[in-house]
């Protein structure tokens, strides 16, 4: 486990690395209308990280009036804050998911690369009365997810699950949903420190950085990863 400061600089390292989250917003000026997005007035958005997904996402919500924002790691809040330029319809939670009490009613939940940071069950249930729908991105099997059942130590393979167990999940229990994949890309050349601990979720040793970084330069000769995000679209019944 990373703490917030070495999660900080891992992420930002992602972030340096992904075509995600443009790739993202291209898809969405072609095809929002498959999400049904409806008219969003109140959003609330778990694991928001630095704003880098919400702050794009927010200019496909014309109605929005109130978009809430739980994220634990202080820097990630400060970050998030200068993004959207302390745009007042943001309000901010810095704190686990598990702590906050629930009193509100909102039109969309989203769930942008968070949910294996909680315990997915708990957040459906604590959360199912409150929202009319839902917006989960997350990782598929490919990219990441591959590097992290090959390499990583029984908890984050478990933790670290991909949206094939989402979908299973969602099967399982009878809740039907829209997937949609949009096509991205890691730059995995000369893979760093924060990089690795990024991958593996986790302070690497010498040996594992040594491991996952010449695995990444036999496997992506060209130094990039197909890692595309999966968008699942739940609409409450
Ligand atoms: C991979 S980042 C994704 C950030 C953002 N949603 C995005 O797509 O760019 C995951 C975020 O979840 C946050 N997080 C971790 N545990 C959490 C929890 N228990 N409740 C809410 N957020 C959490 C982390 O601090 C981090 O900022």
């Amino acid at each position: 486990m990373l703490s917030h400061k070495q999660y900080e600089l891992a992420f930002a390292e992602l972030c340096s690395r992904t075509s995600e989250y443009q790739d993202l917003n291209n898809w969405l000026l072609k095809n929002v209308e498959l999400l049904n997005l409806g008219d969003i007035e109140v959003a609330l958005s778990l694991g928001g990280g630095t704003g880098i997904f919400d702050n794009a996402f927010k200019e496909f919500l014309p109605s929005l009036s109130r978009y809430a924002v739980v994220e634990p790691n202080p820097a990630h809040v400060e970050e998030f804050k200068k993004l959207i330029k302390f745009d007042e319809r943001f309000e901010f939670h810095q704190k686990d998911f598990e702590e906050c009490v629930v009193e509100s009613q909102f039109d969309l939940v989203i769930l942008s690369h968070c949910l294996y940071y909680m315990n997915p069950q708990f957040v459906y249930e604590t959360l199912q009365k409150h929202t009319k729908a839902w917006l989960i991105f997350h990782q598929s099997e490919h990219g990441i997810n591959r590097i992290q059942q090959r390499y990583g130590d029984e908890q984050t393979k478990t933790k670290m699950y991909c949206s094939k167990n989402i979908e299973d999940d969602l099967a399982q229990a009878k809740i039907p949903y829209k997937k949609h994949r949009v096509d991205s890309f890691i730059d995995v050349s000369n893979p760093n420190r924060h990089f690795v601990n990024f991958l593996l979720e986790k302070e690497v040793t010498d040996q594992e950085f040594e491991t996952v970084s010449s695995f990444l330069s036999k496997e992506y000769s060209d130094g990039r990863m197909y890692h595309p995000v999966d968008v699942l679209k739940i609409d409450m019944q």
